[in-house]
């Protein structure tokens, strides 16, 4: 039995190669999985996905009918799978449900950060010999208010940093996690309260049905004149029109993304010879006030190596077992 990795990467393949040794045979090609990608399953029971492979409906349909039973997820969310249509045709789905959660939590500091001291400004004026302060005012980040929209693995591990900066903590989230109320003096809040008293909004829940567009007119009207808006979970819980609109209002003074609600055909691959047909992303990308980076917060030596050990783990059970500790459906 084979798995096909789609959308493998330089960044990934050798990872995930030396931890398939001896254990399971992979094929890999570095094309996305879609309409006119899904026949190159025929012939194996499994495939290995990443998140900027789309998995709805009609391309599952053709996956099952060459034969998959088994999509390894190479990540935590699994937005981009139709699971009810998978377990109707009886494929199984695994996901990798935690792999260094500090990987994306140290990203969205890096984001604050950069923006906060103006890091990019700093280094555009330093090699222009340019060597005047007046555009680099930041802000302390010790006693301010921070919102975080999510308090799990990640937003747990991002609300411990901002602990250690002094920050206070607000927190929205469907569960509560009592350690960090007590360890980090938590608050958990209503998003209303938490967007209106928050100087810095941090946004770490998954992408479904009730998060979709959480951050629209109505919660961006909401928030204080000012707020520092991060986003590294998913592109479509926030209405990007809406955020450029609340950017270009004031309401948010920067924006840290390593997600965007179109970044499907854009992300993870060189465009640097074509054009990029999408006018919100170049309005967002070109805004003064904001930093994006190209879905690149799990992108530390630990997380792959964490993606790839349990993909291969999820895999092997499976074709032990038929099923792996990590199914989703
Ligand atoms: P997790 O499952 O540990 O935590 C998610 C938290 O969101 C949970 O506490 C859950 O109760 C909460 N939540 C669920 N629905 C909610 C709702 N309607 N309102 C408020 N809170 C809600 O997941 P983890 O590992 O912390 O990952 C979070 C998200 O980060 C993933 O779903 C994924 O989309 C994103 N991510 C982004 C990466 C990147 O490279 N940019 C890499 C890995 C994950």
């Amino acid at each position: 039995m084979k798995t096909l990795v789609y959308s493998i990467h330089g960044f990934d393949k050798p990872v995930i190669e030396k931890l398939a040794q001896g254990k399971h045979e992979l094929m890999f090609t570095e094309l996305p999985l879609n309409e006119n990608t899904a026949h190159l399953a025929k012939g194996f029971e499994a495939v290995a996905l990443f998140t900027s492979d789309k998995a709805n409906a009609e391309i599952l349909d053709v996956l099952g009918n060459n034969g998959v039973k088994f999509i390894a997820l190479r990540s935590v969310g699994y937005d981009h799978v139709d699971l009810a249509k998978a377990k109707q045709l009886n494929i199984k789905v695994a996901n990798v449900p935690a792999y260094s959660p500090y990987a994306i939590a140290e990203h969205s500091v890096a984001l604050l950060m950069a923006l906060n001291r103006k890091i990019i400004l700093a280094q555009k004026l330093m090699r222009q010999n340019d060597f005047r302060l007046d555009k680099l005012v930041g802000f302390d980040l010790h006693n301010k208010t921070i919102g975080v929209v999510g308090t799990g693995k990640i937003g747990s591990a991002f609300v411990r940093i901002m602990h250690g900066f002094g920050c206070e903590i607000l927190a929205y989230d469907i569960e509560q996690d009592h350690e960090l109320i007590e360890q980090c003096k938590v608050q958990y809040t209503s998003l209303e309260t938490l967007c209106k008293n928050s100087d810095v909004i941090s946004v770490n829940c998954p992408l479904n049905q009730d998060t979709k567009y959480m951050f629209n007119k109505t919660t961006f009207s909401q928030m204080k004149n000012g707020v520092v808006f991060i986003n590294t979970a998913r592109g479509g819980i926030v209405n990007t029109q809406d955020l450029l609109d609340a950017l270009n209002q004031g309401i948010v003074a920067t924006a840290g993304l390593d997600v965007y609600e179109y970044e499907k055909p854009i992300f993870f691959y060189d465009h640097s010879n074509t054009q990029i047909e999408d006018e919100l992303f170049e309005k967002m990308r070109s805004h003064p006030n904001v930093l994006i980076t190209g879905h690149q917060a799990f992108l530390t030596h630990e997380a792959l190596e964490g993606i790839a050990a349990t993909t291969i783990k999820n895999i092997v059970e499976w074709s032990i077992n038929g099923k792996s500790i990590n199914d989703i459906n």
